[in-house]
């Protein structure tokens, strides 16, 4: 399991759904990508929280998704659920996938966190960005 940076967050709280709480115990696809066809760095200012995300990419699909982060327990779920629901996703369905349904996916987040939620979805669409100007030649 990662650490969660804040120690206050060690244990999910109260509000966090069994969702959050299950992929924050036990987080999917996290650790590095060696190679990546696409990388995706957000951080939050305002909560210092980063999330990394890396990509492969093969025939148009997100083959495989891992992550890695300095964040808070409602990050770690927003990032592992993020790998699991792109994995296997077309660029198209990948570029689709908005916070909202990063948040339906986890079944809520209290209100405070919900910004773990923009992390994890700003974090798919940048690698996103990085993975369309790479095959540009950019
Ligand atoms: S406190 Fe975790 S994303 Fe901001």
């Amino acid at each position: 399991m990662p650490e969660a940076r804040d120690s206050q967050d060690a244990r999910p709280a109260e509000g966090y759904s069994e969702t959050v709480i299950d992929h924050f115990e036990r987080p999917r696809n996290n650790g590095e990508l060696a190679d990546p066809d696409a990388i995706g760095y957000m951080t939050n200012p305002v909560c210092g929280d980063a999330l990394l995300l890396m990509l492969r990419i093969a025939d148009g699909r997100i083959a495989e998704a891992r992550w890695q982060s300095d964040g808070c327990a409602a990050s770690i779920a927003a990032s592992s659920l993020l790998s699991e629901l792109v994995a296997g996703a077309s660029l198209d369905e990948a570029a689709a996938v908005t916070r909202e349904a990063v948040v339906e996916a986890l079944g809520g987040l209290p209100t405070s966190k919900l910004h773990a939620s923009v992390l994890a979805a700003d974090a798919l669409h940048q690698a996103l960005a990085d993975y369309r100007k790479k095959q540009r030649g950019d």
